[in-house]
């Protein structure tokens, strides 16, 4: 807890009257600000703000800074409820800065802070081929930067789908990491309650929270668990209820623009009907060809913490044919780290590697037996 103690409300003088602003000064559509504290700090300590409401914010930021002229880099100083408190303008559009107007939207930055953990901690570098999963991404994010120039052909309703292990719940983390704006991501699972009504509810609540700090991307991870076609539905019980409520949030009944789901499913022939067509685009996650599969390993043996350099990883390409990512990661170069660890080595071999695809391919449902 901060034991700065805020000023009483001032109220503030009038609102900036309309000044003589230069003609050629351009418009700002959006700013992005990080809140940074005050210049000087009180008792050592400085006061954190983040912001709930961006709609509210908006509000707020623009009755106190309209008719500013600033630009990346600077700072705006709150006058109203925190005075004195330093917004740090990290970025503008257009780029090179300009007049804050009634029009400008407000971006607050801040460490996210929603219930749904995400590890934000992957760059979409990390994320080896998926080309087209990875386009779609950057137009999300241009979309989200600058909606109005794609009006009514905003993205929207997005299904990821492909083999298991191929990067698609990767991506999503890469997304989160990547872009400015909030990302909920829900596992369709932890939707299923123990009453009916409580996944409905759930999804409503989600989209309202969405709604509170558009724009923002909503991702749905394994959606067959609750969307799944009628014939299928035997397996799960009734859903329903939830693929009901889904679809009426899907459809924009409420006014969801600004909000983007993405879903993730490794089975898209399972999934419901109407919620499937509710998706403009399927994205689909391939297996990593050869290329991709020399990258994931180059990238993963780079970051375990032993030497690896008597390995040349292009004779693993033609043996790692048909691993997924996850695969190369898990069943690959992480028993080879615990087989080196448990023997005290502190390199992997080409023979380690080999000893465990050997054992991959030989006997399927046999359990791993490497330290044999
Ligand atoms: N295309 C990829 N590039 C890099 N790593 C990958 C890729 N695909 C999978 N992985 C690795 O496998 C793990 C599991 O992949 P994940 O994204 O959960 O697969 P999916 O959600 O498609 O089932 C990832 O966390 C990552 O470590
Ligand atoms: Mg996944």
């Amino acid at each position: 807890m901060s034991r700065i103690t805020l000023n009483t409300i001032k109220i503030k003088p009038n609102i900036a009257e309309l000044q003589d602003v230069p003609e050629d000064i351009t418009a700002l559509k959006y700013v992005i600000l990080e809140p940074i504290g005050f210049p000087i700090n009180i008792n050592g300590e400085n006061l954190k703000v983040s912001v709930d409401n961006h709609d509210l914010f908006n509000v707020y930021a623009r009755d106190q800074w309209a008719n500013e002229v600033i630009k990346e880099g600077e700072y705006l100083f709150d006058g109203t409820l925190i005075p004195d408190y330093a917004f740090k303008v990290i970025n503008t559009h257009p780029k090179e800065g300009g007049l804050i107007t009634r029009n400008t939207f407000f971006k607050l930055k801040t460490a996210r802070t929603h219930d749904n953990k995400l590890v934000k901690n992957v760059k979409f570098d990390e994320v080896i081929g998926q080309n087209e999963a990875k386009k779609k991404c950057k137009i999300i994010m241009k979309y989200l930067e600058n909606p109005e120039i794609f009006g009514e052909w905003a993205p929207k309703n997005i299904l990821f789908y492909g083999a298991p292990g191929t990067g698609k719940t990767l991506l999503a983390r890469a997304l989160a990491t990547e872009t400015d704006v909030p990302l909920y991501l829900i596992k369709a699972t932890e939707l299923i309650g123990d009453h009916v009504g409580d996944g409905s509810k759930q999804i409503q609540e989600l989209y309202e929270k969405a709604s509170s700090s558009k724009p923002c991307i909503i991702f749905i991870d394994e959606i067959d668990a609750i969307a799944l076609s009628r014939q299928y539905q035997s397996l799960r019980g009734d859903v329903s209820e939830i693929v009901n409520a889904l679809l009426t949030e899907l459809d924009g009944i409420h006014d969801n623009d600004g909000i983007i789901t993405i879903a993730a499913t490794n089975n898209p022939d399972m999934l419901d009907n109407a919620i499937r067509s509710r998706f403009e685009e399927e994205i689909k996650f391939e297996a990593p060809n050869d290329e991709d599969r020399l990258k994931i390993m180059k990238l993963y043996m780079g970051k375990i913490p032993l030497n690896t350099k008597n390995i040349n990883l292009k004779k693993y390409v033609e043996k790692t044919k048909g691993m997924s990512g996850r695969d190369i990661k898990e069943k690959l170069i992480k028993p080879a780290l615990h087989k080196a660890i448990l023997e005290d080595k502190n390199s992997i071999e080409e023979k380690d590697l080999d000893i465990i695809l050997n054992k991959l391919k030989g006997g399927k449902k046999e359990p791993l037996h490497l330290y044999a």
